[in-house]
């Protein structure tokens, strides 16, 4: 396995995915990782990462000299390669310019690392620094330039250090894959065996040694990461596993019914539906601030869900669906400051006066891992593959007050959107589409009558990772389409719009 120390790039998480790419298992830790702590992990490999500061600043993140002792291979990106250079007696000095963006450069001495690639000539890749390495440490050899920074990689293959000033991570860079590859089955030794596979059944095994004969209790929401833990859970340890799915009335036309087809009657998984859509809904009437219903509508959950799992005899575990993006934005969360634009609140938020033990078996997997993991376990594609959906569900896609007339509206207007966006294929290019009721009523013409009815927008946007999004170029022909659709076969609606705002400014649910 292999170690990646944090210098604060906003690249991290991608040399992770990096490395798992190439089936080996790998952490992320704060630079600053406890020498006991690395000594027990014990990497074959280190990784460190870029960084936004100088090497010089006062308060610069230092080099780990136990990372250093371990005498394991290590490669240092931007920031970590400057520190590498520092640490074995080279100079690091400021560029004349700022370079940012793509570069090509130019192959100088080989490197087992950039092997099958790059013996001469010049490929892509990506820069981000202001500071660059002026002069080598003693002993280690040029690798590659550019005119802007004429050691853009270098390495001492006796010490097994090397160091890249581009970011191999970034998939701007064209052999950015291959040269993490390199770095960790070729280098470091890894053997690539991190599959999905291999996955499942370490964590069956393991699910099995945690629980022995207890009981668990999972809150399916039919989401993926819920889904998955719930078909996982199942393969292990069989019925001792009961899920409690909460109905609240919030969620897409025949999502209850998919839930309980696919699991209970599909997998012969244990599930307690609880139709709690009249409580959720009573709870709502009257209220229209966003936050005030989000609120709502966890502790609603928190409650139905609580009292659900006490009539559960006997168990000691609540299964969750963490996975590992989770894992290190709470770590994470910790020292940032950031604006609570949205309190997202989740189902993971449980009370922890119900005194169980929590399993989190997908606390080590990126989403797309998960998804990896949940095809390989047998769950529909068409379940895995799915846009993420609010915890608070519909709720927060109708706008101000929430009403049964308008969620019954807002979900045939909504199952309409996607169908087509299935059938024309449009579905899979998307990172999150749906509709939004507005609760406003305007003025048409239908056959020979006025119509005086409600209005629906169509959201569709790409992200890669939903903190910045931009809308959906969606053909005028099928938004025509599914726009005529929803006005001929939902009656109540007679005006569908389409939503054309970026996130940021917008955000991408309207509430
Ligand atoms: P926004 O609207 O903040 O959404 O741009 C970013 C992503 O988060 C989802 N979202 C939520 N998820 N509980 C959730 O579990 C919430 O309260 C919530 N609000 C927004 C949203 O669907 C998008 O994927």
């Amino acid at each position: 396995k292999i170690l990646i120390l944090d210098y604060g790039s906003q690249y991290t998480q991608l040399i992770a995915r990096r490395v798992r790419e190439a089936n080996v298992y790998c952490e992320i830790h704060p630079y600053d990782m406890s020498s006991a702590d690395i000594r027990a992990f014990a990497p074959k490999g280190v990784i460190l990462s870029g960084g936004h500061q100088s090497v010089y600043d006062h308060n610069a993140p230092e080099l780990n000299e136990t990372a250093m002792q371990l005498g394991a291979p290590v490669l240092g990106i931007c920031y970590g390669m400057q520190l590498l250079c520092r640490h074995d007696g080279g100079t690091v000095a400021p560029a004349d310019r700022r370079e940012y963006g793509r570069a090509q450069i130019q192959a100088e001495q080989p490197t087992p690392l950039f092997e099958g690639f790059l013996d001469s000539g010049e490929t892509t890749v990506w820069m981000s620094h202001g500071d660059h390495v002026e002069i080598p440490p003693a002993g280690f050899i040029i690798n590659a330039s550019t005119p802007n920074a004429p050691v853009a990689a270098f390495s001492n293959l006796e010490r097994r250090h090397y160091g890249v000033q581009f970011h191999p991570e970034v998939n701007h860079t064209e052999n950015g894959e291959r040269l993490v590859r390199n770095f960790v089955l070729d280098i470091c030794g890894c053997h690539g065996l991190w599959t999905s596979g291999g996955f499942i059944d370490y964590a069956v095994e393991s699910i099995r040694q945690q629980v022995g004969q207890d009981r668990v209790i999972l809150g399916l929401s039919g989401g993926v990461d819920s889904s998955v833990v719930a078909a996982l859970a199942h393969r292990a340890i069989g019925d001792q596993l009961t899920c409690v799915f909460v109905d609240n009335g919030l969620l897409r036309l025949n999502e209850g019914d998919q839930v309980m087809q696919t699991f209970a009657e599909n997998m012969g998984v244990k599930v307690i539906r609880v139709d709690a859509e009249e409580i959720f809904l009573s709870k709502l009437a009257g209220v229209s601030d966003p936050e005030k219903k989000r609120k709502i509508i966890g502790h609603t959950f928190i409650e139905i869900f609580d009292a659900e799992a006490h009539k559960i005899d006997g168990a000691r575990w609540l299964a969750q669906g963490t996975i590992y993006p989770d894992v290190i934005e709470s770590a994470g969360a910790k020292t940032k400051t950031a604006t609570n634009i949205k309190s997202h609140h989740n189902v993971g938020g449980l009370p922890e006066e119900m005194n169980l033990k929590l399993l989190e078996p997908l606390r080590e997997l990126f989403k797309d891992e998960v998804r990896q993991v949940g095809l390989e376990l047998g769950l529909p594609r068409k379940m895995i593959m799915r846009h993420p959906f609010p915890g608070p569900g519909l709720g927060v896609r109708i706008l101000g007050e929430v009403k049964k007339e308008y969620a019954d509206l807002l979900r045939l207007a909504d199952d309409i959107y996607l169908e087509e966006l299935y059938a024309s294929g449009h579905y899979d290019r998307i990172s999150q589409a749906f509709a939004v009721f507005l609760p406003v009523k305007s003025v048409g013409v239908m056959g020979d009558g006025r119509s005086y009815d409600y209005v629906v927008a169509l959201r569709a946007v790409e992200t890669k990772d939903f903190m910045t999004a931009t809308w959906y170029p969606m053909p005028y022909e099928l938004l025509a389409h599914i726009s005529s659709r929803i006005i001929n076969e939902v009656k109540g609606i007679n005006r569908v719009t389409y939503d054309i705002t970026s996130k940021p400014p917008g955000t991408i649910e309207w509430e």
